[in-house]
């Protein structure tokens, strides 16, 4: 297709280094229709025939379901989608398919079909999230009440419910949604009609091709439209940060399903055996999700590595920018997709969680709370007398509550029988009321709004 100033072929190392055939076939869905509102817009505006674009539009249909049928020929001459599209299309309609390319590049139109797949992969994650956020909001007003230890450090440090630690999941995916949905709105322009990089000197009206394919407008600059990749690195940003999350996810299904924590049994599902220890339940899945979410950060890093340097306007090394793209889509997917039957299948053994919370001297701070409203001590020497009172139930191997009163009254004479009602485990999480905190009611009227937020009631 470009072969006319040259007087040799390409060599066998640069059709094999040139050709994209092989990874950018995924774009022909959108390939196909950016040519067919190009072509459209050349029919309307006069820059080729009524009939020469109708010819075309139909032969493009036919590619397509051709595509459909038996997939995308990778032929490396053909170097990529586009000129592979471009040349079966001549073999169906003819000389007249050359009429398509009038007005556009392969620089636009590359940009184009790019970013309407990226729009995609941003709807498509957001759906994923949907779901996932469902299953977390349904599992959490299951659990609203579910006695549980919470760490710092992984230390036990105050009760909390099960229901609020999966509520805290919903809002770091809130927010992710919202990373891919501003991302969107900013990706949302369309480059067809930028050409090579200077704009065309034919009559084209960029305005209904934005809109036919779903733009809210063109592109303001020629040179920055064929040059500017950010709506993949703005994708792959939001991708990494989300698989961030589903990564703490899974980190913690992993170390919850371990046996000496015991606080869930993972689905048979989503976990794979041992082919030496026969009692082996693994969590694979869960691991590879933490795995992948390293990939997925790493094809983040490698497109910005590969832009970096690069001048205005269309460089060949902006081609490699679809592996690392497409590689994230789908780890992401992935993920999303096994973190959603993780939350909605586990069994969660919240026997064991609520031992954990009591054996942990998770209430200590609720001591040193009481000391200070029912005693007025001050908060320092509140935190050193309860300190003592742990110092003396772990030596005796027995939780807070079980210190009896004259114990706990050598310690410090002004603690009386009351006490013991703040040293429960739930007395202390339903205490826990303050906006946002982890208090069954709390936490039930936050699942309220998550419920109506994702459409649930
Ligand atoms: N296959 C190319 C890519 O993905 C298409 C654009 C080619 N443009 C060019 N001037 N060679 O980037």
């Amino acid at each position: 297709m470009w072969g006319g100033r040259f007087a040799e072929g390409p060599s066998a190392i640069m059709r094999e280094i040139n050709a994209s055939i092989p990874f950018d076939k995924a774009l022909w869905r959108q390939d196909i229709a950016a040519s067919k509102a190009h072509v459209a817009m050349l029919g309307a505006q006069g820059i080729v025939s009524a009939e020469d674009a109708a010819t075309i539009a139909e032969g493009l249909d036919k590619v397509a379901a051709e595509y459909e049928r038996d997939g995308v020929p990778e032929n490396w001459d053909l170097e990529d989608i586009h000129m592979t599209t471009e040349a079966r299309l001549a073999e169906m309609v003819g000389p007249v398919a050359g009429r398509l390319h009038t007005a556009r590049s392969r620089n636009d139109q590359v940009a184009t079909d790019f970013r309407l797949w990226v729009r995609d992969a941003m709807d498509q994650a957001d759906e994923g999230l949907a779901a996932l956020q469902r299953s977390l909001v349904t599992r959490a007003g299951e659990h609203s009440a579910s006695i549980m230890p919470g760490f710092t450090h992984l230390q036990t440090a105050q009760p909390v419910t099960l229901g609020h630690h999966l509520m805290a999941y919903y809002e770091m995916l809130r927010r992710d949604r919202s990373r891919f949905a501003d991302a969107r709105s900013r990706l949302n322009e369309c480059p067809l009609g930028s050409a090579a990089l200077a704009g065309t000197g034919f009559p084209i009206d960029r305005a209904t091709t934005a809109q036919a394919l779903g733009f809210e407008r063109p592109t303001a600059n020629s040179l920055d439209a064929v040059s500017d990749r950010d709506f993949a690195l703005d994708y792959l940003m939001a991708a990494s940060q989300c698989a961030l999350h589903l990564s703490r996810l899974a980190e913690e299904f992993i170390v919850w399903a371990s046996q000496p924590f015991g606080f869930v049994r993972l689905p048979d599902s989503l976990s794979t055996g041992s082919s030496i220890m026969p009692q082996k339940k693994n969590p694979d899945a869960a691991e590879l999700v933490r795995g992948h979410t390293g990939r997925v950060i790493g094809c983040a890093t490698a497109l910005m590595v590969t832009m970096k340097g690069l001048p205005l306007a269309y460089s060949k090394d902006m081609q490699d920018d679809k592996p690392p793209v497409f590689e994230a889509a789908g780890l992401l997917a992935l993920s999303i997709a096994a973190m959603t039957g993780m939350v909605a299948e586990s069994e969660f053994r919240t026997d064991r969680m609520r031992q954990a919370a009591e054996l942990g001297y998770a209430t200590a701070t609720d001591l040193a709370d009481w000391l200070v409203r029912e005693a007025d001590i001050p908060f320092r020497e509140a935190h050193h007398i309860t300190g003592a009172a742990v110092k003396r139930a772990e030596a005796d191997g027995v939780a807070l509550d079980q210190l009896p009163l004259d114990v706990l009254q050598a310690i410090d004479s002004r603690i009386d029988d009351r006490v013991y009602k703040a040293l429960s485990v739930d007395a202390s999480v339903a205490s826990r009321a303050s906006y946002g905190g982890t208090a069954p009611k709390e936490v039930e009227r936050r699942v309220t709004e998550a419920r109506q937020a994702l459409g649930m009631t």
